[in-house]
């Protein structure tokens, strides 16, 4: 079985170290000479006006952080739903409004209903790993996201790959629209293209995220906190390690902390905070700050700059390397997974197989 695992002790760990390698494929299929090539039958979003995105369990938070991109980059409405809630709302759908449905096994009984729920009033793209799945079946283009098999229960290398296809869809999208000029998408591209390299540096504080882990295994309670598109990292975060090491966690906008979950901050409760140098990066350190001043231990996960500038009284400080803030989504996936899998790995529990979960949820 180790074989299978390609000696890791579980498939969760081999597909997490894996991205480096996925990312790169999904990027050589959808690059050539520095131009991003989708399909012909890839809409054109000038005629765009509204996107709607659907999905279920970490699929949906790939739909909610791809809901930054397409605003930023496109200027496009978004909106964004879980599936189950989808397929039984009377969504008003516009003859210019676009569905994009992610899933990775392309079989999932929710997302399949809310695709047949507006199949006939709107264009549909999915976001497969599974080619031949009946949602990519189903949808006028399907687009793979070549994550290769993924065996573990909980979502990880299928999760960037879909942030990697759902980026590059926005990046056309602000083509589309005129509003990414040449000079931008040059850069945007160097920062796709980097994106391997910079996955592979992320996987490299593993261990740091392991003694983080041990600690936090003891803890009932966690709270996951970010801004911009790190809101949805931190909703994502929170559910990883529920999922596998079945300690409640919760993923907040830090903004949104002062309405109630800061009722929770003891000295009991570890806080990881997302937090990459970036635009928002200030706005985030007073939350953290707010955390800290009531006695709660702060992981904070950021980049060498944001731990010069804002470490002290932290808990834990967990590097990443300095990314572009566009990707920085996709790199943060890894400390994001990495702290689930070893907290589980801590707690004994059984990580590519945890209890009352399926791969994939065929009914309903
Ligand atoms: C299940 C899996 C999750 C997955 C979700 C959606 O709950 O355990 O890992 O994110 O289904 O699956 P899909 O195949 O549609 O992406």
């Amino acid at each position: 079985a180790r074989i299978e695992k390609g000696g890791h002790k579980h498939f969760m760990a081999k597909e997490i170290a894996e991205q480096p390698t996925v990312l790169a494929d999904a990027l050589a299929h959808y690059l050539n000479d520095g131009a991003i090539t989708l399909p012909e039958t890839t809409p054109d979003f000038a005629e765009v006006d509204r996107i709607v995105m659907v999905a279920c369990g970490t699929a949906y938070y790939a739909c909610a952080t791809a809901k930054y991109w397409f605003e930023q980059l496109a200027g496009i409405p978004v909106e964004v739903d879980v599936a189950s809630e989808y397929r039984y709302r009377d969504a008003p759908v516009g003859p210019k409004t676009l569905a994009i449905f992610v899933s990775q096994s392309g079989e999932t009984a929710d997302t399949l209903a809310a695709l047949r729920h507006v199949a006939t009033r709107a264009r549909i793209v999915s976001v497969v790993n599974v080619p031949e799945s009946s949602i990519a079946r189903e949808s006028d283009l399907a687009l793979p996201i070549f994550a290769g098999a993924e065996i573990g229960v909980a979502s990880t290398k299928a999760f960037t790959c879909q942030l990697l296809v759902l980026l590059l869809l926005a990046l056309k999208a602000g083509r589309d629209r005129g509003r990414v000029t040449d000079e931008a998408m040059a850069g945007h591209m160097a920062s796709l293209s980097s994106l391997p390299g910079l996955m592979a540096q992320a996987l490299a504080a593993s261990e740091r995220i392991e003694e983080t882990s041990v600690k936090l295994a003891e803890a009932q309670d966690i709270l996951f906190l970010g801004r911009g598109s790190m809101f949805p990292l931190a909703l994502e975060g929170a559910l990883k390690l529920k999922e596998i090491s079945y300690i409640h966690a919760e993923g907040y906008a830090s903004g949104e902390l002062k309405h109630g979950p800061i009722a929770l901050i003891d000295r009991s409760v570890p806080v990881i905070v997302f937090a990459p140098r970036t635009a928002l990066f200030d706005k985030t350190v007073s939350n953290m700050q707010e955390v800290m001043a009531r006695g709660g231990k702060v992981v904070l996960v950021t980049d060498r700059l944001g731990a010069v500038e804002a470490s002290e009284g932290c808990w834990q400080v967990i590097e990443m390397p300095t990314v572009p803030e566009l990707i920085a989504p996709v790199l943060y996936a890894i400390p994001a997974q990495l702290l689930a899998y070893h907290t589980a790995v801590a707690k004994g529990t059984d990580v590519d197989q945890p209890r009352n979960l399926a791969k994939s949820v065929t009914v309903e």
